[in-house]
């Protein structure tokens, strides 16, 4: 059974059409990517699978229920996390905290929220301490901890982003663009990272990226978006020799 499905899934914005009838079936733990040119509706497709809009046409389920419509945090409780194309952290805090601003905004929706209003407060803190830590030793940002957020290489940064997602125990793991910005060094690190990630936390991870070679690389599965419609999908070997992929993102087949 698909762990997300996505059916005839479509937004417009005043008359622009972000997205078109895209349809999902995503396999648990698979690394599943898309790509397409600036403005294809990659983001927008991600701001639907999170709540963070609504559809204006299509349905989307995860784990059988219906949450087409569901607001962000209900979303995020049921298990489907996500970065940002735009890094968005508190910058002026240490990274720590960002993690721990992360896991206490999740806890303030939920039933355990309630616990940190009560006399449990003090050991609430320090377990809240102890997986903010775990998350940061997963990312690999372990010893730095104490470092303001903003003083952090741009990779580190897009690490810390993914930190924040992933303290919230996701079942399905949203990362857009996250190597936008990155050195190759800086690429390759992130790309070990999300099949450790997969593996070792046993997550499904979706990914938008505009680095071809990244995405033909890491993923098994892979959708082609342009202007808002899906044009192809299949393993890397299929996408990359479809002629409508050529066409209209590739260029030519000896690039990729
Ligand atoms: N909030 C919005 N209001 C109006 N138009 C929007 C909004 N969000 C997206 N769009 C439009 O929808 C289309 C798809 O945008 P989207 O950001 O999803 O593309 P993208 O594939 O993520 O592009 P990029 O690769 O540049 O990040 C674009 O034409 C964009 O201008
Ligand atoms: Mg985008």
């Amino acid at each position: 059974m698909p762990l997300l499905q996505v059916d005839q899934l479509s937004r417009s914005f005043r008359g622009v059409r972000a997205l078109e009838n895209y349809t999902l079936q995503l396999t648990p733990l698979t690394i599943h990517g898309v790509i397409g040119p600036n403005g294809a509706g990659k983001t927008t497709l991600f701001n639907l699978l999170t709540g963070f809009i609504s559809p204006t046409a299509g349905r989307i389920r995860f784990l059988d229920q219906e949450i087409t419509h569901a607001p962000a945090h209900r979303i995020a409780r049921l298990g489907i996390a996500r970065t940002f194309q735009n890094i968005r952290l508190f910058g002026n805090l240490p990274v720590l905290e960002n993690v721990k601003v992360a896991l206490q905004s999740q806890l303030k929706h939920s039933f355990v929220g309630t616990l940190l209003s009560s006399a449990r407060f003090v050991q609430n803190e320090r377990e809240l301490e102890r997986r903010a830590h775990e998350c940061l030793e997963l990312v690999g940002l372990a010893a730095q901890y104490q470092q303001v957020a903003r003083n952090l290489p741009y990779g580190d940064q897009r690490k810390l982003e993914i930190a924040r997602a992933v303290a919230l125990n996701p079942k399905v793991l949203l990362l857009d663009e996250p190597t936008a910005g990155m050195n190759p060094n800086e690429t390759g690190e992130l790309l070990q990272l999300i099949r450790h990630l997969r593996d070792q936390l046993k997550i499904t991870i979706m990914l938008v990226a505009h680095d071809i070679p990244l995405i033909m690389n890491l993923c098994e599965q892979i959708q082609v978006l342009n202007y808002g419609k899906l044009i192809a999908e299949g393993d890397p070997h299929t996408v990359r020799n479809n002629p409508d992929v050529i066409a209209a993102y590739l260029g030519t087949a000896k690039e990729v």
